[in-house]
């Protein structure tokens, strides 16, 4: 991993930067090329437009690492207005969710509470919810509180993450369990030990899970900007028979619109991760660290 890279993700989790930026009015408007806005409003508008270009979406209500009982109900709260007024506007979008923003840190069961009552009310409207994975601390007990809500609800879905060593396990048992999985590179710095560092290792990683999702996956998601990757699952799955309904691609919003539209125009469903709300310090610090060209998009911003 590049230095730069593992800079970047140190200091998306320092406080005294993430309090600059958001004073800084011409980072704010940098901003805006990943994040739809401050407001649920924004976003739905967002949403809608992106419908109308033939897109799905799944709505990501800013926020990570809640220690605060009220600011994690809050957040639930917040999730599950947003699914429910998205669908009774009839927008084609699900939710992406954070256990940590629900209160994981706080306790297991708090944030499994909050969770719980997202999904029962997405259910009521036909929504599907996403569980995001987050650092590998807390892999563990998210997909534990995905398995053990999926047993009660299908319209809950875990993400694996392919720099992880153990994904090759997670992915048999959620495929048996049948639980839908949206697959990832990942996005965080873990330690050698658990994670592989070099991105070939990484690709090739994630193509051995790509395998195990079109052969025995409930409706998987390939969630990447990589084209060797997406030709990967596209050349799978014509040589599986599987077809193009089974499963999507899901994309940043703000990142390769062009490959995007591309494979919407191929007949691919292709779902746009859609983050919105005043907490974006940390998603915006990873997105640069995923391109280090996206930091002198930032600096020009900084000095214009
Ligand atoms: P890679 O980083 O190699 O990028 C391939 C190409 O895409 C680049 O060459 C560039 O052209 C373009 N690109 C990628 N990132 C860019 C950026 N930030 N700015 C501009 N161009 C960029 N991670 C995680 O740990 N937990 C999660 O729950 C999720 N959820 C999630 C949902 C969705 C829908 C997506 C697309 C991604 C995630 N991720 C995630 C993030 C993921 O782990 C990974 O960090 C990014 O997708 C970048 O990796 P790529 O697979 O795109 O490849």
């Amino acid at each position: 991993m590049s230095l730069l890279r593992q800079t970047l993700l140190f200091l998306s989790q320092r406080q005294n930067l993430e309090d600059f930026l958001k004073q800084n009015p011409l980072a704010l408007k940098a901003r805006r090329r990943f994040v739809a806005g401050d407001t649920r409003e924004e976003a739905l508008a967002v949403t809608r437009e992106l419908n109308q270009e033939g897109f799905v979406v799944t709505l990501d209500f800013l926020g990570e690492e809640v220690t605060d009982p009220a600011q994690a109900e809050a957040a639930a709260e917040e999730y599950a207005g947003a699914i429910e007024e998205a669908a009774g506007k009839d927008l084609d979008t699900g939710i992406s969710v954070k256990l940590s923003h629900l209160g994981l840190r706080l306790d297991r069961e708090t944030a499994r509470k909050h969770l719980t009552d997202i999904v029962r009310r997405a259910a009521a409207v036909d929504r599907f919810v996403r569980v995001d994975m987050e650092g590998a601390d807390l892999t563990k007990a998210t997909l534990e509180v995905v398995e053990g809500l999926h047993h009660d609800y299908d319209n809950i879905g875990a993400v694996i993450q392919a720099y992880l060593r153990r994904s090759d396990a997670d992915i048999k048992r959620l495929n048996a369990e049948r639980v839908s999985v949206r697959l990832v590179k990942g996005a965080y710095l873990e330690p050698e030990e658990i994670a592989f560092q070099e991105p070939g290792e990484v690709a090739l990683y994630y193509m051995r899970l790509t395998e195990r999702l079109i052969y025995r996956g409930t409706k998987p998601a390939f969630a990447t900007h990589d084209e060797t990757l997406i030709d990967f699952v596209i050349d799978l799955a014509d040589i599986f028979g599987f077809d193009k309904s089974n499963f999507e691609f899901q994309m940043l919003y703000g990142i390769r619109r062009d490959l995007q539209r591309d494979l919407l125009e191929k007949g691919y469903r292709v779902r746009i991760y859609l983050p919105y709300g005043e907490d974006w310090y940390g998603y915006f610090m990873r997105r640069l660290a995923e391109r280090p060209a996206n930091l002198w998009f930032l600096l020009r911003h900084l000095k214009e």
